[in-house]
C-alpha cells in the first residue's frame, strides 16, 4: 500500500509517500518561515498564497523522490483541518483533485491525528497509549485507544505550549518560530535566576495554563530591559528559567495524567507529539517523570514532530486499512477537535 499525504494547514507546504510497511519513501517539506519571520508570526494570507504557488511542485517532488508513477498511488490523504483555512483549502482541493483524476480513494485527515499517530509510523507503537500533544495551537493529554478513538484527560485553559514558547521568543526579539530559538538561548542561560510561577502546580486534573507564566516573563523582560534592549545574558537567563518552569509544569501535569490513565488502561507507554516535542529539555523531563511511574517514553525523531506530510500519509494508511475513506464532499475545517 502506498499513500500520498498532503499537508498545508500552517506554514509548511509538504507532501510525502508512505507505505503500509511503515517506510517513508519521500518526505518533502517547504518551510515558509523566512516569509513570515519579519512579522513575528504566521500571516494567513501570505501562507495561503505560498501554498498555492508551491503545492504542485512539492507533490510532484514527493512522487519523484519516491521513484513512483501516479498509478502506483493507492489513495490520497490530505489535511482537511484544523488550521489556517486558506492553506487547508489548498491542500484539501489538491488532494481531492488528485484522488478524483486517479480514481483512488480520498482520505480527509485531521492534522492532530497525524501528530497523534506518528509514533505508530516511527515505532510501531501499539494501542492504547498515553499521549502528550504539544504544538503551536494545541496542548492536550489524551488516551489514544485507536484510530479516531481518543479520550481527553487534559487541555490547556488558555495558550498552547508552542504558543507560550513563541510569545516568549517574541518578547525577547528572537523571531519566529520561537521554540527552537528559546531552546538554543536556554542552553547558555541560568535556569534558576528567575523564579517564575508554576501555573496550576499541585492542582487536581491534567489541565494546563500558561497565561500567568507569560505575564511573569513579560514583567521580567521589562525589568531587565535598558532602553528597550535586553542584554544577551538576560535573554539567555529568561529563556532558561522559562524552559525550566515549563519542564516543572509538564512533569506535574503528567504525574496526574499517569494516575488518571492508569485507572483505565494497563499499557505503560507515553508518547509525546507535536512541534514542541522537538524540544530536547522537555524530552528529558518527560523521560524522567515517565520513569517514576514505570512508563516508557516514545518520542518520534524531531523532523517528524514538527509539521510534515509523512504523518498525514500515515493516517491515510491507518484509515484505508479500516475502510475509513471520505467522499469528495469532505469540507476544509478551520476548527476540528480530536475529541
Ligand atoms: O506541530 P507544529 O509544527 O505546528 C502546529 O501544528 O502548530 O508545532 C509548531 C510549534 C511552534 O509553536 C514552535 O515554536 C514549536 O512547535 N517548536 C518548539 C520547538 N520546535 C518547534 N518548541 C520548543 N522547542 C523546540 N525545539
Ligand atoms: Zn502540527
Amino acid at each position: 500500500m502506498k499513500i500520498l499525504g498532503i499537508e498545508s494547514s500552517c506554514d509548511e507546504t509538504a507532501a510525502s509517500v508512505v507505505t503500509g510497511e511503515r517506510a517513508i519513501l519521500s518526505n518533502v517539506i517547504l518551510s515558509q518561515h523566512a516569509a513570515h519571520q519579519p512579522y513575528g508570526g504566521v500571516v494567513p494570507e501570505i501562507a495561503a498564497r505560498s501554498h498555492i504557488e508551491h503545492m504542485d511542485d512539492i507533490v510532484a517532488r514527493a512522487l519523484g523522490t519516491a521513484g513512483l508513477a501516479w498509478g502506483d498511488i493507492d489513495a490520497v490523504a490530505a489535511t482537511t483541518g484544523p488550521g489556517l483555512i486558506g492553506g487547508v483549502i489548498v491542500g484539501t482541493m489538491t488532494g481531492k483533485a488528485l484522488a478524483s483524476v486517479l480514481g483512488k480513494p480520498f482520505i480527509a485527515v485531521n492534522h492532530l491525528e497525524g501528530h497523534a499517530l506518528t509514533a505508530r509510523l516511527t515505532d510501531a507503537t501499539q494501542f492504547p497509549y498515553l499521549l502528550l500533544l504539544v504544538s503551536g495551537g494545541h496542548c492536550q493529554i489524551l488516551a489514544v485507544e485507536g484510530v479516531g478513538r481518543y479520550r481527553k484527560l487534559g487541555n490547556t485553559l488558555d495558550d498552547a505550549l508552542g504558543e507560550a514558547f513563541d510569545k516568549t521568543a517574541k518578547m525577547l526579539g528572537l523571531g519566529y518560530p520561537g521554540g527552537p530559538a528559546v531552546e538554543a538561548q536556554a542552553r547558555g542561560g541560568n535556569a534558576k535566576r528567575f523564579a517564575f510561577p508554576l501555573p496550576l502546580k499541585g492542582r487536581e486534573g491534567c489541565d494546563f495554563s500558561f497565561s500567568g507564566l507569560k505575564t511573569a516573563v513579560r514583567l521580567s523582560v521589562r525589568e531587565v530591559a535598558l532602553d528597550g534592549v535586553v542584554a544577551a545574558q538576560d535573554v539567555a537567563d529568561i529563556c532558561a528559567s522559562f524552559q525550566y518552569t515549563i519542564g516543572e509544569v509538564v512533569k506535574d501535569r503528567m504525574r496526574h495524567a499517569f494516575q488518571a490513565y492508569g485507572m483505565h488502561y494497563a499499557s505503560k507507554t507515553l508518547v509525546v507529539a507535536g512541534g514542541v516535542a522537538a524540544n530536547q529539555y522537555l524530552r528529558s523531563c518527560l523521560e524522567s517523570v515517565a520513569g517514576e511511574y514505570g512508563f516508557t517514553l516514545i518520542a518520534p525523531p524531531m523532523s517528524l514532530c514538527t509539521d510534515n506530510a509523512a504523518m498525514i500519509a500515515w493516517v491515510g494508511v491507518e484509515r484505508l486499512r479500516l475502510g475509513l475513506t471520505d467522499t469528495l464532499d469532505a469540507e476544509p475545517r478551520a476548527r476540528w477537535p480530536l475529541v
